[in-house]
């Protein structure tokens, strides 16, 4: 009960605990030289004593406050990131050469690969690939415009911001499991318009569109973010033929599901931060979407929750590598046999660095549920059926708004054994 009534509060009680723990750790003073968070110009600042908080019900925090860390940013302290990390060994890197070139692929060739991607999926429920066929041209085109629109003043970021209506643009105030990411970031949906539900409101049949918001500058944005956009479409389906193989199923099983699809793909941009022992890039959390395929540049800071033993282990950059994982949706239509995992994002004090996820998701119609053809008696259904489109509304308004509950979650649906 105290737990439950915690979570309820989630907001204060988090903070305020981790302000306590605050208290006796060396951050108090220290002269330091670091930028804030959403501009680029370098201050030097006195790193004076964190002060306990008065929550505030504003929607927006200002991100830095000069001199002290807003505590809107700081973890609870179980959940902060360990400073000296394992890397990554272990996250399976795929080959997909064998489904780029028809010519000359044995069967035995292509059931190997078919094979890899299930027990990275079972596994690890995230891999890496390379040969996987988008021009590296593409990616360099579109980290490029990135870097330069990031690089703009907040008031010109803003313009294009997020907000109530429009879930596309730039955003730099998002957070996960109530605490603040460190991070900026600009939205887009690969279908324009993307149909959508008008509301979160489970009775609420009407539909709205979400549109994208394109900035003036750089002027090659809106196109390079289009055509990579495309590749990624593409590859996901690959992706999702073999991971439908893989659960002996029809290789176009899942390719339904996305013919109106709600797709969105990510530029994120995370600052050097101050006090990366405390802060996250991104909090932990599991993709909500059927997959996604994401691009790092190389400084470093994904974490992937090793199912093995709990333990992070850090996803080390490999340059023309893409990351692939198992998202929610993937976890109920496969029930269970493949899980979405963790991960979260470390920030470092030293360099900035992007990345650029594509959220492969079904049309907002889509009622996720387990594939029958995975089911039986033996075997029953672990969740119950869900509309993608009230899962998707819902989230996004909680992401938006700091609201004092706990986001929407698969495990809400699951029927208890
Ligand atoms: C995300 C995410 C990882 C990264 O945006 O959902 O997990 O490395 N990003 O930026
Ligand atoms: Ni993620």
């Amino acid at each position: 009960m105290f737990i439950a009534k915690r979570k309820n509060i989630l907001g204060i009680e988090q903070i305020n605990s981790a302000m306590q723990a605050q208290t006796s750790q060396p951050y108090k003073n220290i002269k330091k030289t670091y930028p804030s968070p959403h501009t680029n110009s370098y201050k030097t600042v006195k790193h004076a004593e964190i002060k306990p908080i008065t929550l505030s019900t504003k929607k927006y925090h200002p991100p830095i406050t000069m001199g002290e860390v807003d505590p809107a940013f700081i973890q609870e302290p179980e959940h902060r990131p360990r400073i000296s990390y394992i890397e990554g060994k272990g996250v399976p890197l795929i080959d997909l050469a064998p489904i780029l070139s028809s010519n000359n692929v044995s069967a035995i060739e292509f059931e190997g690969l078919v094979k890899e991607v299930g027990n990275a999926c079972k596994d690890w429920g995230f891999f890496q690939v390379i040969s996987h066929g988008v021009p590296l041209e593409k990616r360099q085109k579109i980290d490029g415009a990135s870097r330069k629109f990031f690089a703009q003043s907040l008031e010109e970021k803003r313009k294009v911001r997020r907000n109530e209506k429009e879930v596309t643009g730039y955003f730099d105030a998002e957070h996960t499991k109530n605490v603040r990411d460190w991070k900026e970031v600009f939205d887009f949906t690969i279908e324009e318009p993307t149909i959508v539900p008008a509301s979160h409101e489970p009775d609420d049949k009407e539909v709205t569109e979400w549109n994208n918001q394109w900035p003036e500058y750089p002027p090659e944005l809106r196109e390079t973010c289009q055509e990579y956009g495309q590749e990624m479409v593409k590859l996901a389906y690959k992706l999702l033929e073999l991971i439908a193989l893989s659960l002996d199923l029809p290789a176009d099983r899942f390719h339904g599901f996305f013919k109106d699809q709600t797709s969105f793909m990510r530029v994120n941009h995370y600052p050097p931060c101050p006090t990366p022992e405390i802060a996250l890039g991104v909090g932990r959390h599991k993709d909500a979407g059927a997959l996604t395929i994401l691009a790092q540049d190389d400084v470093g800071g994904l974490e992937v929750k090793r199912k093995t033993d709990g333990e992070w282990v850090r996803v080390k950059p490999t340059p023309d590598t893409y990351i692939i994982n198992v998202g929610d949706i993937i976890q109920v239509w496969s029930n269970d046999r493949y899980e979405s995992v963790e991960h979260r994002v470390m920030v470092n004090s030293e360099r900035e660095r992007f990345s650029l996820p594509f959220f492969f998701n079904p049309a907002h119609y889509t009622m996720v549920k387990p594939l029958e053809e995975l089911t039986d008696e033996k075997n029953p259904a672990k969740y119950r059926t869900y509309n993608w489109g009230k899962f998707i509304t819902t989230k996004k308004r909680s992401n938006f708004q700091k609201l004092n509950v706990e986001n929407i979650q698969i495990y809400h649906f699951k029927i208890s054994d």
